[in-house]
């Protein structure tokens, strides 16, 4: 019946153990403050943002016309300022030309059930095989409809993410996200 590893010889003395030392860190739960940072197209997925419930994004640096991808969950996200002009766009197809009808206002509103049309908040992965579109960065090809391209199969999405043309059968997903002010926004 050895249960112990411990050989200690002469005068074994049974309160002694060994001890793992485990450190244990704040992180679980914690909301993470990541500031805003534009056009990040190195993204540095550490295992700490991985387990991450959510995370606070300071949007106040993102212009109109801008966006910037963050890590959640080990996923980008994708925010976009949005122009007026995607706004209108977005909010003007007919539910008829949309393979997954969805109004672009169900698509802005946090989970306050606050509508915010400028800011377009989705989870960076096309639908159909998982790439990430393009689009979210300056210069990149953002596709027939004006919103992200995903280059793998071509699928394209409009300014409100939705799925107009191509392989993918849904619209990018709007993950669950509250204004805590009008300048930061938790996601998750
Ligand atoms: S993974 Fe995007 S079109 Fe296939």
């Amino acid at each position: 019946m050895a249960t112990s590893s411990n050989p200690a010889g002469g005068h074994g003395d049974p309160t002694r153990r060994d001890f793992l030392m485990v450190a244990t860190g704040a992180l679980g739960g914690v909301g993470l403050a990541a500031t805003a940072w534009p056009f990040i197209n190195n993204l540095n997925p550490a295992a700490d943002t991985l387990a991450l419930a959510s995370v606070e994004v300071n949007v106040a640096p993102i212009q109109v016309g801008q966006a910037i991808t963050v890590k959640w969950r080990g996923k980008p996200v994708f925010i976009r300022h949005r122009t007026p002009e995607d706004i209108k766009a977005a909010e003007s197809v007919p539910m008829s030309q949309l393979p997954d009808p969805q109004t672009d206002n169900s698509r802005v509103t946090d989970s306050a059930k606050k509508v915010r049309p400028e800011w377009l908040i989705m989870i960076g992965v096309c639908t159909h095989l998982g790439c990430v579109p393009l689009g979210n960065r300056p210069g990149q090809d953002k596709g027939p409809f004006n919103g992200w391209y995903c280059p793998c199969h071509g699928s394209a999405y409009d300014t409100s993410g939705r799925i107009r043309q191509g392989p993918a059968p849904k619209n990018l997903v709007v993950p669950d996200y509250l204004f805590l002010s009008d300048a930061l926004v938790r996601i998750g």
